[in-house]
């Protein structure tokens, strides 16, 4: 043996955090397949898929010309266009590259190995994500069977170490919102020290009277913290622009924990000008809602049963039949999204959910014609 056998043999894989064992990365939504004669649909990534509003693309070119510079870092211009439509102050928000990196900078600054966080499950892949990342416990609270949070199971979850609590209303895949008294009622059984996140992505498309509106809440509790988009009801998701409202020392952590410069002039400007447009902005939202509120009906009398659906998509708990749905659109070129408990199918155009209906329809005569068969007792409504 000479003297370079007895050298330990270096390694040809870097050495990684072992915590990335523990969860898996995200998986965007899939694009449609291409099939002869049909239009392709993708409704598998909750994007609107309404046109964009002209004035917004204008900005955005205008902004295009100088891509020699760093962009604002402080987001001056859309911070103020934000505290103005929103009532807040301007140390009450920090702008960010989508609400995506809102949930990295949230768990870097309450979250390590020796805390946990608490969140609903199913809910944004992104949670396991970034608080695995972190390396802490994660506490992934079941949803009740109608795929709502819950929230006194949350609470009970709370420990001395408990760093981080998510809340996701609109939750998404499954659609419910929180109720105003419930989350009050939460988060008055949540110590004081302990940061809660109301993941409100999809709030724009939310129609009933009593859900949880954060903007109010937030003035109330200076422990909780808001993250929003302008990937959704904006339609803006291909600029990567989020934002977070919360009380000033919670707003002054997370702009030590961001990536500098990391939403661009256009994108900046092209977000203030959707703010310019609010009322076009939350009119289109509200159609949005009207087509899902008609979508989840005609799924509902089909015989399904679609939770309170109150985003821009729609539910199905499918269980171990979510795969055969998705082969079931794919074939008919539409992407939908499986996650395994269910599939989850974005808002879209008519001709695309007319598409999805019929799909569904064929799928509980194929599927569900056979369960009952086998036990007369197995209904769709217990997959
Ligand atoms: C619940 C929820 N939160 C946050 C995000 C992140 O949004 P973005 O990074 O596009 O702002 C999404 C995106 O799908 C989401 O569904």
């Amino acid at each position: 043996m000479n003297a370079a056998d007895s050298t330990p043999t270096a390694s040809t894989t870097p050495r990684l955090r072992a915590v990335l064992e523990t969860f898996p990365p995200y998986i965007p939504g899939k694009p449609p397949r291409e099939v002869t004669g049909l239009q392709p649909f993708k409704l598998s990534s909750n994007e609107n898929f309404l046109a964009p509003l002209p004035e917004v693309l204008d900005a955005m070119v205008s902004h295009a010309k100088d891509p020699a510079h760093y962009p604002d870092d402080a987001a001056v211009a859309l911070r103020e266009g934000l505290a103005d439509r929103l009532g807040v102050g301007l140390d009450e928000l920090v702008v960010t590259t989508g609400a995506s990196e809102l949930l990295v900078a949230l768990t870097q600054i309450t979250s390590d190995a020796n805390t946990e966080a608490i969140y609903p499950w199913p809910s944004f892949e992104m949670y396991p994500q970034t608080t695995g990342l972190a390396g802490s416990v994660r506490r992934e609270v079941p949803l009740s069977a109608d795929g709502r949070h819950d929230l006194d199971a949350m609470a009970e979850a709370i420990t001395d170490r408990t760093g981080l609590i998510i809340l996701c209303s609109p939750n998404n895949p499954t659609g419910p919102v929180l109720r105003d008294a419930e989350v009050r009622a939460f988060l008055d059984r949540v110590p004081a020290h302990v940061l809660v996140a109301l993941d409100e992505a999809y709030w724009e498309f939310a129609t009933v009277p009593d859900r949880v509106r954060g903007l109010d809440l937030v003035r109330d509790y200076p422990n909780l913290v808001l993250l929003r988009t302008f990937s959704k009801a904006h339609g803006l998701a291909g600029l990567r622009v989020g934002y977070a409202v919360a009380h000033p020392p919670v707003i002054e952590g997370l702009r030590k924990a961001v990536i500098p410069f990391g939403v661009t002039d256009m994108s900046q400007a092209g977000a203030l000008e959707s703010l310019r447009h609010w009322d076009a902005v939350l009119d289109r939202a509200a159609q949005i809602a009207d087509t899902r509120d008609a979508f989840a009906d005609a799924l509902r009398e089909q015989g399904w049963e679609v939770p309170e659906a109150q985003a821009n998509y729609v539910w199905l708990p499918l269980g171990e039949k979510s795969a055969a749905f998705e082969d079931a659109c794919v074939e008919q070129a539409v992407a939908v999204r499986n996650l395994e408990a269910g599939v989850r199918i974005s808002i879209g155009e008519d001709e695309a959910l007319a598409r999805v209906l019929e799909i569904a329809e064929r799928f509980r005569a194929e599927h569900f014609a056979e369960v009952r068969s086998e036990s007369a007792e197995v209904g769709p409504e217990s997959v």
